[in-house]
């Protein structure tokens, strides 16, 4: 029986042992954490999609939900990406290579992979957002061919907290994906590219927004400019989803904490197409 199956028909609320293979710093106060589950059972069973997230827990600290950043076509290690802001946060970058701590999951509604197929992707990401739409973005260059034109816009308050550097830059040399970046501020006169906010890297680029799906995750301020953006060049509201973020507690739909207007933000969500949302005023 798969890891995950096991798990919801036993107590959806059992954590499992997972241990740290590498702990990489990337900007200040984020790191990238791989792991492995501590039986030595493969990732494989565990079938996230992305855009899902799991509960971290450490013993003591905690939890707290936490996009997953890997994609599911590579399953040797799952990973997380990492902001220290708190309790659970802290404890986590104390932790080395070996250590343990537990997972629940995978949690919510991910990216809808089968609507996107077949489709130009647009992905816009701002800041830490960048770590679920990774999960969708490497998913997408693992199934190339079952995706249209690929373009990434990334966001970032300054050059130093460009997350996944030498990832994105490895990026300029493929042909099949187009990379816009921009800072907002670039103090020190060092950035190459666009500085300015996200939405004017829609100038850089001709989109074709009748068989383009746009798909964002980022501060909540970039969402409102980026959908007007997209509803001026004429996509259609059905083409734009978004993943929010919410405070959350059981992640499975049983506390209330997450919920925005009729809907739980930890099973209805994380990601919504903009339809979904678009009533409800505290969504964006
Ligand atoms: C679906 C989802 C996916 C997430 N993915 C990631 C991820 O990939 N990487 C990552 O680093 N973080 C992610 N987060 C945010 C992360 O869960 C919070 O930062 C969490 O509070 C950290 O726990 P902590 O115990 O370290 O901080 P805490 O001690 O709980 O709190 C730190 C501070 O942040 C505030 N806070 C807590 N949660 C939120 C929130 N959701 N929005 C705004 N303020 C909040 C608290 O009020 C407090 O001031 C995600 C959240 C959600 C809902
Ligand atoms: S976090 Fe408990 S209902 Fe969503």
């Amino acid at each position: 029986m798969g890891v995950n199956k096991q798990l919801k028909e036993e107590n959806i609320y059992k954590p499992l042992p997972v241990s740290i293979v590498r702990n990489l710093p990337q900007i200040k106060d984020h790191r990238l954490f791989q792991l492995k589950i501590e039986n030595g059972t493969t990732w494989e069973t565990f079938s996230h999609q992305p855009g899902q997230f799991i509960e971290v827990s450490i013993f003591g600290k905690g939890e707290a939900p936490i996009s997953i950043s890997s994609p599911p076509t590579r399953l040797d290690t799952l990973e997380i990406c990492v902001r220290k802001v708190g309790i659970l946060t802290n404890a986590l970058f104390e932790l080395g290579k070996g250590s343990t701590f537990y997972i629940r999951g995978p949690y919510g509604r991910g990216f809808p992979i089968d609507i996107l197929k077949g489709h130009k992707l647009l992905l816009v990401a701002g800041g830490l957002g960048l770590a679920p739409l990774r999960s969708l973005l490497l998913y997408a260059l693992d199934k190339r061919g079952e995706f249209d034109d690929i373009i990434l816009m990334y966001g970032t308050n300054n050059p130093d907290n460009v997350l996944f550097k030498y990832e994105l830059l490895s990026f300029f040399d493929r042909k099949d994906i187009k990379y816009l970046y921009s800072v907002d501020k670039d103090e020190e006169g060092i950035w190459k590219q666009y500085v300015g906010v996200v939405t004017g890297l829609f100038d850089q680029t001709e989109l074709s927004p009748d068989d383009t799906y746009a798909v964002m995750c980022g501060p909540p301020v970039m969402y409102r400019f980026v959908i007007q953006k997209l509803l001026s060049l004429g996509f259609a509201k059905d083409h734009i989803y978004v993943s929010l973020e919410r405070m959350m507690k059981c992640g499975v739909g049983k506390c209330g904490h997450c919920a925005i207007g009729d809907k739980y933000c930890c099973t209805d969500g994380p990601v919504f197409s903009y339809p979904e949302i678009e009533s409800i005023k505290e969504a964006i």
